[in-house]
């Protein structure tokens, strides 16, 4: 069976799981990607898309962003898929059940979601377990993050306890400090409180780098809502202290305007097509801020070819898909693989 089998068997699966609630439907749909995963086969892809990034090389550019694969469960499922990498967690030290139910809601009449999930998962133990397991030949990166009962003052520990746990089955570490679910961890973007993490982490990589015979770059994942001074003091920081490339970005708190629409599903980040402008603003600042050579991921609101190849126009090394995803399933991958050899025109 071939990637568009898959489509077609999506096609019919999507509407029916839509009926569900959307965090069982998330379930049910990784449930049956696994059971159906024997018979996917993605096809060969052109070399000409495939790119060296921080010496790992990835067969093309489209990933699967955070937070969709929160244990590193599904990897085998989801790479049978074709994406060229998947991005696990966000993995904290200690499992921890995230915020109360319900927190994933559709917005479906503007193609977004509203989430305030609050890093639910197994904890860094269970997931570098199942990521050993895994038969997934595509880049692993992991998402890392803090425990919310982990004071800010002492986050930069949870960190460096996930590099120390997850170090042997990551092939990049994303560090998060921008979702709008964990109380303050945005406040983790501000310099100080940033090189407060990166540094610790660069010291520790370099004793389990020596160990394991592998640099694990570390990236750090930004979130749209920065104001100007905070996004150039970012840069900067990010500059000053060699960070190895950036992921852009995290969903969004949202407009005035959004969040009217959604005032009766309370608080939490917007992903999705309401994401895209502001996300390509930040990927186009960055890529004049940070110079050529820098590797900058784009994600949020990328929903078609279109934009994908937009995103690579406007200067992103690699795009990760989410929402979009959701919506709209393999096809998705199918069309932006598809679209992506112009980008050599
Ligand atoms: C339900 C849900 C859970 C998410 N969980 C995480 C997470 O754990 N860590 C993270 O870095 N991003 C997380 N994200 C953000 C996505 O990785 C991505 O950055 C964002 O959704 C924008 O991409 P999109 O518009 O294609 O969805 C989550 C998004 C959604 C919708």
């Amino acid at each position: 069976m071939t990637a568009s089998a898959a489509d077609i068997l999506a096609r019919a699966a999507l509407p029916v799981l839509q009926r569900f609630p959307p965090e069982t439907a998330h379930a049910l749909g990784l449930r049956g990607l696994r059971a159906m995963q024997r018979f996917w086969k993605s096809p060969p892809f052109p070399a000409n898309l495939a790119t060296e990034i921080c010496g790992l090389h990835f067969a093309h550019p489209l990933g699967l962003a955070a937070g969709f694969d929160k244990n590193g469960a599904y990897l085998d499922a989801l790479g049978a898929l074709g994406f060229s990498h998947i991005e696990v967690g966000t993995v904290t030290p200690r499992p921890q059940p995230g915020n109360p139910r319900p927190r994933l809601f559709r917005l479906r009449h503007i193609d977004a979601l509203l989430n305030r999930m609050g890093f639910n998962n197994k904890g860094a133990d269970y997931v570098a377990a199942g990521m050993q397991r895994s038969a997934y030949r595509g880049i692993r990166g992991v998402s890392i993050g803090k425990n919310a009962d982990t004071p800010l003052d002492r986050a930069a520990d949870d960190y460096v306890e996930c590099l120390r746990k997850l170090y042997a089955v990551a092939d990049y570490f994303a560090i998060n400090v921008s979702s709008p679910n964990t109380q303050r961890l945005r406040e983790l973007q501000a310099p100080e409180a940033l090189a407060d993490i990166i540094l610790p982490l660069q010291q520790e990589r370099e004793r389990l780098g020596k160990m394991h015979g592998k640099r694990v770059p570390l990236f750090v994942k930004i979130s749209p809502d920065l104001d100007g001074d905070g996004f150039r003091d970012l840069c900067a920081t990010m500059k000053r202290h060699r960070v190895d490339g950036v992921i852009a970005t995290n969903t969004t708190t949202g407009s005035q305007t959004l969040r009217a629409m959604a005032k009766d599903l309370g608080s939490g980040g917007f992903s999705g097509a309401p994401l895209a402008q502001g996300a390509v603003g930040i990927l186009v600042e960055l890529r004049r801020e940070m110079g050529e050579e820098f590797p900058i991921i784009a994600t949020g609101g990328i929903m078609d070819g279109e934009q994908a190849l937009g995103r690579l126009r406007a200067g992103a090394n690699l795009l990760q898909v989410y929402t979009g995803f959701v919506y709209r399933g393999p096809a998705l991958l199918t069309e932006i693989l598809a679209a992506l050899p112009h980008v050599a025109d």
